[in-house]
């Protein structure tokens, strides 16, 4: 059989990483895919730096339009990023006939709806398993391995920059501008690094595998997004105290009346395997009904574990090119005209356990008031630690871990908490998962 003809659009890090791989493996691959996987045509604005790596073994273009559109190219890998011209190409390549393998999260998690279908018109297939985790094949996971089971929940790590700035500063009891910078300088962080930094990278993941574990339409726009950026070594020091790590987690759920999609910090229990992930890796916790839950690690970003879920969608693009279009795994898991109006729950309506610290003067009544207003808003406390002042300081640190409660009551105790004369600044809340 001939040799399946690539076009790359993009060789950087992955791109580069990718070109490595399928040279250097390409006997296993071959023996995989039941035939060749070439990259017969290369795109970059850069082509000196393409030639250089390419070294005449494949047709290098300066205008990606050219390998979309040229006949002879049955896959176009998209490791151009972001959501203008990738989209485009994209949208391009599948008006040609073209299969599609891209790692670009914020691309599907913005425009997959509409990519998917179009893909689905055209009976071409769009692989995306390099936009989530990296070389973990948490995609392959969800759609096909945990096919059997009603998922409840998925809880992952899904931004090395920003669990290796948690780490970093827990580690090193670094100030988080500092480690920012080193995580910049050794090339884990996003073009904007307020991607990282923000959540924004972790909700366009985490926006892919909602669709995936409850068969629903890509709903970015309607996920909270909470960064890092505001925790403080103290906050690092009390989670520890009370037995706990704060991670970036995306949290998509089950709820009985809707779907939670929210990323912000959060605490976790010390002794939980995901707690204990560190530096750039991701992990995805999968709690499956018939399963339960299922862990997987790996290294989230980089050339060459990127570069292996983007050699792993080749293979499988490869294998299926001439099945019929009905006997290949659906997009989204789930076929598509089977996808499901549940909607998406507003943060207010979302039910956790929280760690609130509060900064108080250290007087009669004060924390009789606190505990009234939480009172008020059916907030029940689990666990509380009263700092003892320092030598003549009249503030306290106060911690106190929420049992559930709705997001929505948190908020407006919180407003109200901070409205005594007796508290000093804002609360700090972060929520706290159990992850059982
Ligand atoms: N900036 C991303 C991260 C890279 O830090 O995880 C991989 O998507």
């Amino acid at each position: 059989m001939r040799a399946i003809r690539v076009g790359l659009l993009g060789i950087g890090t992955v791109g580069g990483g990718t070109w490595d791989v399928l040279n250097r493996n390409a006997g296993e691959i071959r023996r995989r895919a039941g035939r060749a996987i070439r990259i017969a045509r290369v795109a970059d604005k850069d082509v000196n730096k393409a030639r250089r790596l390419v070294d005449g073994k494949a047709v290098l273009h300066k205008d990606a339009w050219e390998v979309v559109r040229a006949p002879d190219i049955d896959i176009v890998i998209e490791l151009i990023g972001g959501t203008g011209i990738a989209r485009d190409l994209v949208l391009e390549a599948i008006a040609q006939g073209k299969h599609v393998v891209t790692a670009n999260k914020a691309l599907l998690a913005k425009h997959g709806n509409r990519i998917f279908a179009a893909a689905q018109k055209k009976d071409v297939m769009v692989a995306f398993e390099a936009s989530v985790g990296g070389g973990i094949p948490i995609i392959k996971a969800l759609r096909e391995g945990l096919a059997a089971n009603r998922i409840e929940w998925i809880a992952g790590i899904i931004n090395g920059t920003s669990n290796f700035i948690l780490s970093e500063m827990r580690d090193k009891g670094l100030s988080f501008a500092q480690v920012l910078a080193e995580a910049q300088a050794r090339g884990y962080a996003e073009a904007d690094p307020t991607f990282d930094i923000e959540g924004v990278d972790a909700a366009h993941k985490l926006t892919i595998l909602s669709a995936l574990a409850f068969g629903i339409p890509m709903q970015f726009g309607k996920a909270y997004t909470e960064g890092i950026s505001k925790l403080t070594q103290a906050d690092i020091g009390y989670a520890e105290e009370l037995g706990y790590r704060i991670k970036l987690l995306g949290i998509t759920r089950r709820a009985p009346r809707g779907i939670e999609l929210r990323v912000h910090p959060t605490l976790v229990p010390a002794r939980r395997l995901i707690a204990n992930v560190e530096g750039v890796m991701n992990a995805i916790l999968v709690k499956g009904d018939a399963v339960g839950a299922t862990l997987y690690y790996g290294a989230g970003a980089g050339s060459q574990p990127t570069a292996s879920a983007v050699v792993a969608d080749l293979v499988d693009v490869t294998r299926l090119i001439t099945a019929d279009p009905e006997h290949r795994v659906p997009h989204l898991a789930f076929q598509p005209d089977q996808l499901s109006a549940t909607p998406i729950l507003p943060m207010g309506e979302v039910e956790t356990c929280c760690y609130l610290r509060m900064r108080v003067l250290d007087k009669p009544g004060v924390l009789a008031r606190i505990t009234r207003i939480l009172a008020d808003s059916r907030i029940s406390i689990d666990a509380m630690v009263q700092k003892e002042p320092g030598e003549g300081e009249q503030r306290v640190d106060i911690v106190m871990l929420t049992h559930l409660a709705l997001e929505k009551n948190v908020d407006k105790a919180i407003a109200r908490i901070e409205r005594l004369p007796t508290v000093v600044g804002k609360v700090t809340r972060i929520r706290l998962e159990a992850l059982l």
